[in-house]
């Protein structure tokens, strides 16, 4: 008996020493402790970038460069977008005393919420190399950026419960009719305002212009019931939303 209990408790230690070495997103085999010490160094660097611990980082580490670029283009990533999009689903779904007064408001960002720049960091080493503005516009300007899929249907089923939807964007006023055009050619349509950042706005951090855009509609008697966004200066500082989603990306941060 007592020998038994010796064997099962050796087994489910076996078992709980197995499951977490699998348990790891990238699921690779871990040949060595170096490798899996690495893994677990960048996974929690991603996550705590998710969590807002790692604030304004200009450029993913190095040597954890491969392991966001695996992240950003696995099925993981989507599984965390689209959890996050079903949780905003849920809430919107029992949340909202929808007045019908044209009143009742819901924000989304643009880039890496509605549209993706995987293809842009693809080719720009996934957040490795120190942004470079100049070359990021010129191709947002193809307006080439495919819709992350899940974000829009929950704009088409907001958007149908007769919700206004405003989209704030800390890109520049010159990409406008570019974005305006990508949007419309991946599906998305019927938003009530596009708000992109003039001149004068350039001074701002973006987490204050942002702000300022909220305050507006709010001065403007809309009850802004949700943020859906993947920047954290979206959803951050005055006046809030009642909820917020955050959708992952670790491959730049927008302070
Ligand atoms: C951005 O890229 C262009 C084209 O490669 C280059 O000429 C320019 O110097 C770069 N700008 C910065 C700030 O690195």
């Amino acid at each position: 008996m007592a020998r038994n209990l010796v064997f099962m408790l050796a087994l489910t230690s076996l078992y709980i020493g197995l499951a977490a070495a699998d348990w790891n997103i990238l699921n690779k085999k871990v040949t060595n402790g170096a490798a899996s010490g690495l893994k677990s160094y960048c996974e929690s660097w991603r996550i705590n970038v998710e969590l807002n611990n790692i604030k304004g980082f200009e450029l993913v580490p190095q040597e954890c460069v491969d392991f966001i670029k695996h992240y950003m283009k696995s099925s993981q990533y989507t599984a965390d977008s689209e959890r996050a999009i079903e949780e905003a689903r849920l809430y919107r779904s029992s949340c909202c005393s929808l007045e019908g007064d044209g009143k009742d408001a819901w924000i989304f960002d643009v880039d890496d919420t509605l549209l993706s720049t995987i293809p842009y960091f693809k080719k720009h080493g996934f957040g490795g190399e120190k942004l470079n503005a100049t070359l990021l516009e010129a191709w947002m300007k193809q307006g080439k950026a495919p819709a992350l899929d899940h974000t829009l249907k929950l704009f088409h089923e907001i958007k149908d419960k007769g919700v206004k939807i405003f989209l704030i964007s800390s890109k520049s006023e010159t990409l406008r009719s570019a974005t305006v055009d990508n949007l419309i050619n991946v599906g998305y349509h019927g938003w009530c305002s596009l708000i992109l950042r003039g001149l004068e706005d350039d001074l701002m951090k973006v987490q204050q212009y942002k702000s300022e855009a909220r305050q507006r509609l709010i001065k403007e008697g809309y009850r802004i019931w949700g943020i859906t966004g993947d920047q954290w200066s979206s959803v951050e500082g005055l006046p809030a939303a009642k909820r917020t989603f955050k959708l992952p990306n670790s491959m730049y941060y927008l302070s």
